[in-house]
């Protein structure tokens, strides 16, 4: 093995890699990793020196803590190549303000910048060919946290491994999407964790997703907790309805989370003088603008696939078709956002950063 050294991180290269055995064209999502993966412990009341080596098993004892808390967090953001080969990340300093931001709640020790940024820029330059151009592929980022301290009293961790993975995944079509609004499950309570990416409200929506999937719908939208009242988001997007040219969305709140995709759409549509009303919707509303055809779109936002129409919605179990307008807003940022991540437009943002 091949080991050299750099001011933060250790890097142990791969002797052979695997890319050769890759069929880019047919990519699950997310199940392949790249050559290399990023790992840093939490030990002794401090992160120690992070370490870059072949993707392979981690040997954890089951009595970590993790696998009985669930004292985890993740990420999602994506590697992009542009037509001349170069390499570029979008917004990257927002993951990681929120996957600490993530960490703080669920009383994990925060991540240093430096060994963020310094891991992701080399990992990403090790196994640069492993992100594939053209549009719609990417490399996808899979920052996350756990707590590998044996013990299974119920508080929180002494100690913590870190890690990235990179997966190249193809362009993410989840087709038109048919959702139902949630009436009986909730994601995520007032004071709760539902503004963390933490593990566990993600496999807390299987079951009701399962659910939904089982009468025919694709994802969930979810209300608020009280009520069910309040439109709040899906399962892995933020959600955007248009009424008549209005772009609405809800408020991010300790319930919601601060989806990067949701930002930068709500600051495209500013620019391009689109109206933009981040406020609370009621189903109720939704309800009358889809009778009195003042609703003409709904979408998800997201990294996975960027931006996903909405085709019908479902509510006290009847079905709203929707059809997608001439000068659709979901084409639209889709179209404006990609072409920001492959470097094929200005970036008058600052959003793209090249990998060095
Ligand atoms: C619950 C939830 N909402 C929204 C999003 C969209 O966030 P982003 O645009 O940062 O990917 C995600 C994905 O990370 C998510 O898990």
């Amino acid at each position: 093995m091949n080991t050299l050294e750099n001011s933060n991180v250790i890097v142990n290269k791969v002797e052979k890699s695997r890319l050769g055995d890759v069929d880019f064209n047919n990519l699950t999502f997310g199940n392949i990793f790249s050559d290399h993966m990023f790992e840093c412990d939490y030990k002794d009341g401090k992160w120690q020196t992070p370490v870059i080596r072949p993707y392979g098993m981690l040997t954890i004892s089951p009595g970590a803590k993790v696998f009985h808390y669930g004292q985890a967090v993740f990420e999602g953001m994506k590697a992009y190549k542009d037509e001349t080969g170069d390499v570029f990340l979008f917004r990257p300093e927002k993951n990681f303000e929120r996957i600490n931001k993530s960490s703080k709640r669920m009383a994990i020790p925060e991540f240093p910048e430096n060994y963020f940024f310094e891991g992701l820029h080399t990992l990403l330059n090790l196994d640069k060919d492993w992100v594939q151009p053209g549009n719609g592929n990417s490399l996808y980022l899979r920052p996350f946290a756990i707590a590998t301290q044996v013990g299974v009293s119920a508080s929180p961790a002494d100690e913590y491994k870190f890690m990235i993975l990179m997966s190249p995944v193809q362009a993410y079509y989840t087709g038109d999407v048919k959702v139902i609004i949630a009436q009986q499950y909730s994601r995520s309570a007032n004071g709760g964790v539902g503004a963390a990416k933490a593990a566990g409200n993600y496999g807390a929506q299987f079951y009701p997703t399962n659910l939904a999937k089982e009468k025919g719908y694709d994802q969930v939208i979810w209300t608020d907790a009280d009520e069910h009242k309040y439109l709040e988001e899906a399962g892995t997007m933020n959600v955007f309805f248009r009424i008549n040219d209005t772009l609405i969305t809800a408020p991010t709140s300790d319930r919601i989370l601060d989806g990067v995709t949701r930002n930068s759409v709500l600051k495209l549509a500013e620019r391009d003088g689109i109206k933009t009303d981040v406020r609370k919707l009621t189903v109720d509303e939704l309800v009358a603008a889809a009778k009195d055809g003042s609703l003409k779109e709904i979408f998800g936002s997201g990294t996975a696939a960027v931006i996903s129409p909405v085709s019908s919605f479902c509510y006290d179990e009847t079905d709203y078709d929707l059809v997608k307008p001439g000068d659709s807003y979901a084409t639209r940022f889709k179209k404006e956002l990609m072409d920001i991540q492959y470097n094929r437009a200005e970036d008058p943002f600052g959003w793209r950063v090249k990998v060095k």
